[in-house]
């Protein structure tokens, strides 16, 4: 058995997480998944009632699950907890504790989505790619950091952008082997013009390609330019690999390739342990959207698409991985859509409805 532990989180986060949870329990149902499924408290609601934002039984049991499903974190709620509760069960701390460094965000474009999508259909027409966000290190977590007075009163924020030989190159291989089981090409993205910090990673990228993969066709682009490359020609790349918030910016500019924000999953990755097992946390890319929370309005195919990946990622298996994005692609196909995906004229569906028509494309599948 396989124990998946989840957390919905804040904000449309329940409301996502439940449709994927409906989503695994019809693989453990009716494919004969191993799983089982833990839900977890987080939040400003674990907050009231254990004083932990990220309670110690949440912590041991995503410590000690096969795979983390998470929904969204964020809004008022939580801003309204004390700085250091936050702090303590934060998302960030999450990804840093248990050593998640390599974030894969797949843009793949639906043509039933090219309509709703804001770029032109001929710009969508083939796009297939994954970024890979490195996700402990970079301005995220960089010391000193911090808001200081200056003597002449004014107020200074600052952060520290930093990386080291092994934090580029673990995220880099990891980008690498990805390609190779793609279609070898890698494009790395920096700004080695202005950071040092992007000069060592343009470096340590080039020096382990030439060292370890010479059969991987590996690029260069500055960051500035790979934005407008993302909107010019999206079809061009293959995998991207970037720094931590490069890539946080970049996955959000990249959601337009795939039509909405709202169909992005992910999967953040730990490294592989003697027996290849990763630990990994599964979450849609788009955020606790507080606006239409608890509307039962959201887009839960983020959430659905992310088990997708976990299903192949971290439960070897491919087949029904494959299974469960055919049933997306039809669910699309036969235009159901959620009102961030509904083309103009479209009425839209709710997340649950969302959520029946992908369960009866898996029994018509099946
Ligand atoms: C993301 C989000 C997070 C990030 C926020 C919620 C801290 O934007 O996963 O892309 O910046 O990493
Ligand atoms: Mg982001």
């Amino acid at each position: 058995m396989m124990t998946i532990a989840i957390i919905g989180g804040e904000g449309i986060g329940p409301e996502v997480t439940g449709e994927a949870r409906r989503v695994l329990a019809w693989f453990a149902a009716r494919r004969r998944l191993p799983v089982v499924l833990q839900d977890q408290a987080y939040g400003a609601e674990a907050y009231r009632r254990t004083g932990e934002v990220l309670p110690a039984a949440t912590r041991a049991a995503i410590a000690a699950a096969d795979a983390i499903l998470f929904g969204a974190t964020g809004g008022p709620e939580l801003a309204a907890l004390p700085d250091a509760a936050r702090a303590q069960g934060g998302l960030l701390k999450i990804r840093k504790d248990l050593t998640l460094f390599a974030n894969l965000r797949p843009i793949v474009s639906h043509p039933a989505l090219y309509e709703a999508a804001p770029l032109k259909a001929r710009v969508l027409e083939g796009v297939d790619f994954v970024i890979v966000r490195e996700l402990n290190g970079g301005i995220y977590f960089g010391e000193p950091r911090g808001i200081e007075t200056l003597p002449d009163g004014q107020r200074r924020g600052f952060n520290t952008q930093t990386y080291t030989t092994s934090e580029i190159r673990r995220v880099a291989r990891f980008a690498l082997e990805l390609a190779r089981t793609r279609r070898g090409r890698l494009c790395s993205v920096d700004k080695a013009n202005v950071m040092e910090s992007g000069v060592l990673w343009r470096e340590e990228v080039q020096a382990l390609r030439d060292a370890e993969f010479p059969d991987i066709a590996l690029s260069h682009l500055y960051v500035d330019n790979c934005a407008m490359q993302i909107v010019r020609q999206p079809s061009q790349f293959d995998v991207i690999v970037t720094d931590n918030i490069f890539g946080d910016i970049l996955s959000d500019c990249a959601a337009m390739a795939a039509g909405s924000l709202g169909m992005l999953p992910s999967a953040s990755l730990g490294p592989a342990d003697a027996t290849g097992r990763r630990q990994a946390l599964y979450e849609p890319v788009h955020g606790s959207a507080p606006d239409i929370a608890g509307k039962g309005i959201a887009n839960p195919l983020g959430a659905i698409l992310s088990v997708a990946m976990m299903l192949r990622l971290t439960l070897g298996r491919p087949e029904d991985a494959a299974l469960l994005e055919g049933a997306v692609g039809a669910t699309l196909a036969a235009g159901a859509r959620t009102a961030d995906i509904a083309e103009p004229g479209v009425v839209p569906i709710g997340t649950r409805a969302m959520g029946d028509e992908v369960l009866a494309a898996l029994d018509r599948a099946n």
